[in-house]
């Protein structure tokens, strides 16, 4: 027997990546329920219902899941309780990947040690700490200049390149400023000074063999992606060694959809860095990029159905539009602008309010050459301002 469709699906984090996978949802005609802690968030807007909690407190969880029977719950964000994702798991509900990837995701440490101590995967050097004694001679080990992070963050929170012993009171501070949780440890990294970093999204399937989209570069500023391209300059063995890398710790998570597996790239290694296991911020060139997106590709990972061909159109980049300050209401400016470029694009997530640097929109471009695309995406990006409604 055939599956019937439509499934129900919940996702769990409503924001522009959330938006685009229900997009993606509604065009194969299933039904989806988005959830977020505030209303009116990105993937509400083109859903079928919506659910406004925390999704960190589990007894909200229950009652929605109770309320709309699921199919497939689909987390969108880290911070979700997970312990309860495996009991809805237990309880015959699909999570995707799996409940154990997004709990050994939530934090830095789990996947860092499932990927570096149980599969011997080179990542960078690194220590954790939860008290600022240990920091320091977690500091002193790895040596300068270090990157530390709070091991419960995301989007850069929190994280500072230390430099010097000088300068390791004030990169606690702000670590433990910049936790999302109530604990205090962080991890230190060595600093790897990497000539390109790339992300390796991943498609795991219920059936069938693990595929890959060609590796995506970008750049980053403030923990924060700015702008991402596609295809990257990574060799045949650097992609084929990153392939083996990603297909092995997702392979260790099991279950389906897409990960956004991030390397770091020297002269002579790819270092495992961190993985997400849903869409990727920086792969979201591939709303431009390939015949199938990201999200596309996510959707039909979970759904079971098939994946005959990820086709790469050329060099393709993607640029963030980012707001200025805080505002209350939320309008663009200098959109037909950008738009007069052929191969450009944009997406404006119509988040409902503003704070300074949040990711309000991209911009999309194709070229002839990864310059000349990355060019075009960041001068359509430019063009946009993110403004006050009047
Ligand atoms: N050990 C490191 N060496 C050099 N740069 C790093 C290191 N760790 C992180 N970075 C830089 O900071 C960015 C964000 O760090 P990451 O670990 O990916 O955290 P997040 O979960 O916030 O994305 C990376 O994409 C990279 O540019
Ligand atoms: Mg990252």
């Amino acid at each position: 027997m055939t599956t019937q469709f439509p499934k129900k699906l919940m996702l769990l984090g409503s924001g522009e990546l959330g938006k685009e996978v229900v997009i993606a949802a509604q065009r194969l005609g299933q039904t989806v329920i988005a959830v977020d802690r505030y209303a009116n968030a990105p993937a509400m807007q083109v859903a079928d219902a919506c659910e406004v909690i925390s999704m960190l407190d589990g007894d909200a969880l229950e009652t929605i899941v109770a309320k709309h029977q699921p199919d497939y719950i689909v987390p969108e964000v880290e911070a979700i309780r997970t312990e309860k994702l495996k009991e809805f798991e237990d309880k015959g509900i699909t999570v995707i990947p799996t409940a154990k990837a997004t709990d050994y995701t939530m934090n830095r440490d789990r996947i860092r040690d499932l990927a570096h101590h149980e599969l011997g995967i080179r990542t960078a050097k690194y220590a954790y700490a939860s008290t600022l004694e240990d920091y320091r001679t977690a500091s002193e080990a790895i040596g300068f200049p270090n990157v530390v992070k709070p091991v419960m963050s995301s989007s850069g929170k929190g994280q500072s390149i230390v430099k010097s012993a000088a300068a390791v009171e004030q990169a606690w501070e702000s670590a433990i400023a910049g936790s999302r949780g109530d604990t205090q440890r962080v991890i230190v990294e060595e600093f790897i000074d990497f000539q390109l970093e790339i992300t390796l999204m991943t498609i795991r399937q219920w059936e069938g063999p693990t595929l890959f989209c060609p590796a995506i570069g970008h750049r980053q500023e403030r923990g924060d992606y700015q702008e991402s391209w596609q295809p990257s300059t990574l060799s045949a063995a650097q992609e084929k060694q990153a392939q083996d890398i990603a297909r092995q710790v997702t392979d260790a998570l099991g279950g389906a959809g897409i990960f956004g597996v991030e390397f770091f790239v020297t002269a002579d290694e790819v270092i495992f860095s961190e993985l997400s296991p849903r869409p990727h911020d920086t792969g979201m060139v591939t709303m431009i990029s390939q015949n199938l997106s990201e999200f596309e590709l996510h959707l039909r990972a979970i759904l079971g159905l098939p994946i005959p061909n990820i086709d790469q159109l050329g060099p393709s980049a993607s640029s963030v539009i980012l707001s200025p300050e805080q505002m209350a209401s939320v309008g663009f400016s200098g959109v037909a602008e950008a738009l007069l470029e052929p191969d450009v694009d944009l997406r404006l997530f119509g988040k409902p309010d503003a704070r300074p640097y949040r990711r309000m929109g991209v911009a999309l471009a194709k070229g002839t050459t990864e310059a000349e695309a990355r060019q075009k995406a960041n001068a359509a990006a430019a063009k946009v301002s993110v403004v006050k409604l009047s």
